[in-house]
């Protein structure tokens, strides 16, 4: 039997939503990637391991089928998001580790998503673009230790990422799926 898991993507303009769900579902990366007008769908249907074991203590997995909305950014799509999140089993908000207003951003989102959602909505929150750090050009605009202890402390989950150097888009998925009630 399969499991119809609901996924948005919040976070501000350019932090690369639509190119970690790209990354996730069909393997690519737009160095270009447009701005996403209004929102955009995309579904995976993929084989995740779960984290309970069966009687006989073999790891159990589940054919999940991934329905992930993909928001835009830009703040005039932002009256649109409720439409969006509202029904979610699980919310990936993002920020771009190189900027800090990004980062901001995600306050303002995880306030909303805890206010509007529903109660068991799992929050990821993901610090994209890792690969800018270290010789990559950028610099990490707000301590790992600092997101961390603030994800903590709304009962999320923190990942880091990288859509450009495939580094932690599946951890994303496969968090939800172990978070979610029920499944
Ligand atoms: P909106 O649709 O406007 O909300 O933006 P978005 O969050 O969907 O961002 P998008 O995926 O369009 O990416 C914005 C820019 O960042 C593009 O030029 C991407 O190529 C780039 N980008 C996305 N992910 C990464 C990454 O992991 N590393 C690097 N270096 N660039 C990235
Ligand atoms: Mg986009």
């Amino acid at each position: 039997m399969s499991r119809e898991v609901k996924v948005v993507l919040l976070g501000t303009t350019g932090v690369g939503k639509s190119s970690l769900v790209l990354r996730y579902v069909t393997s690519q990366f737009h160095p270009h990637s447009e701005s996403t007008i209004g929102a955009a769908f995309m579904s995976k249907m993929t084989l995740m391991k779960l984290k309970c074991k069966d009687g006989d203590g073999q790891d159990t997995s589940k054919i999940v089928k991934f329905q992930i909305w993909d928001t835009a950014g830009q703040e005039k799509y932002a009256t649109l998001a409720p439409m969006y999140y509202r029904s979610s089993d699980a919310a990936a908000i993002v920020y771009d580790v190189t900027n800090a207003a990004s980062y901001g951003k995600v306050k303002e989102w995880v306030a909303e998503v805890r206010e509007n959602a529903e109660r068991h909505c799992v929050v990821v929150v993901v610090g994209n673009k890792v690969d800018l750090l270290g010789g990559g050009g950028g610099e990490r605009a707000v301590a790992k230790e600092e997101v961390e202890s603030y994800v903590r402390s709304i009962g999320g989950i923190y990942i880091e990422a990288s859509a450009k150097d495939k580094i932690g888009v599946g951890d994303i998925f496969q968090r939800i799926v172990e978070e979610l009630p029920g499944i």
